[in-house]
């Protein structure tokens, strides 16, 4: 379909409208959080009449052969998420991979200087392990500032098995949505190399992974199930702190055996590494 306005085509609508559902979740203060997707070739192909004589190619310190020729719909470096739709080429923007897969330049978007998300190369490598995961169905990465996920990182050890626990027991979904549970990487320096090798060794086995002290980042094939999968286990979170903060002791919880109960009715594997 030819559009008159770049903002009407189905991905760049789509990639704005989450990043206002994220913002009014109250995930993204300041220029916090940053979203890719992974486009279609369809997509290219509707944004192609917009796109401006690419900047110059900037080489990553991270490199995926499965993403050569792709191109990425990003958010900006330090743009704040509330300004997306407001000025979407500002914030946003386009940017074409090179035929190594360790380059980016920008075709689209991100006017006046601005550059891709800080964190492009974690979710770079994460699309790189995702597409291969899912035999390139995977296309969003998203990582929001959730409130209550990061407050569980001061209290909860910082386990991909103690962290599904209680995200699988506070809420009855979550196992359901995250069956494969949820990747936990310690504190680090985030926005390089390190922090993505480190998050994209995780997404190997994992849909989404918590940043200690930090946020978290959830992949998908499309825009509503990474935004549910981030806002499922944001609930869950949201329980658990409450309950904590009841001070109370816990009475009662979904056992082992309750979430293989749900399991079973709802024909998911339930990933065994979480179990004693
Ligand atoms: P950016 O503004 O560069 O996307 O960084 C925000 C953020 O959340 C860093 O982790
Ligand atoms: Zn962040």
């Amino acid at each position: 379909m030819v559009v008159s306005d770049i903002t009407k085509v189905q991905a760049i609508e789509g990639f704005m409208r989450l990043c206002a559902d994220g913002w009014e979740q109250g995930w993204h203060e300041r220029n916090g959080g940053n979203l890719t997707y992974r486009m279609t070739k369809d997509d290219v192909e509707a944004c192609r009449p917009f796109f401006y004589n690419p900047r110059p190619w900037v080489k990553m310190e991270v490199k995926a052969e499965n993403l050569a020729g792709e191109y990425f719909i990003t958010t900006g470096s330090g743009k704040y998420f509330r300004n997306v739709a407001l000025h979407p080429h500002h914030n946003i923007g386009i940017v074409e991979i090179n035929e190594e897969g360790d380059s980016w330049r920008i075709v689209w978007g991100l006017i006046n200087g601005a550059q891709p998300t800080s964190e492009f190369p974690t979710h770079f490598m994460n699309h790189s392990v995702r597409k291969a995961a899912t035999d390139g169905a995977n296309r969003v990465i998203y990582h929001c500032h959730a409130t209550n996920i990061i407050a569980m990182t001061y209290v909860v050890p910082l386990t991909n098995k103690a962290f599904t626990k209680a995200l699988w027991q506070s809420a009855t979904e979550c196992p359901v949505v995250f069956p494969e549970g949820v990747g936990v990487v310690p504190w680090m320096v985030p926005g390089g190399h390190d922090i993505a090798l480190a998050t994209s060794e995780l997404m190997k086995t994992f849909q989404a992974a918590v940043w200690a002290q930090h946020g978290l980042f959830v992949s998908g094939p499309d825009y509503d199930t990474a935004f549910g999968l981030a806002h499922t286990i944001e609930k869950s979170a949201d329980v658990y702190c409450k309950v904590m903060a009841t001070g109370h002791p816990v009475l009662q919880t979904i056992t082992d055996d309750n979430l293989k109960a749900i399991a079973k009715e709802f024909g998911v594997t339930l990933n065994q590494d979480m179990f004693d």
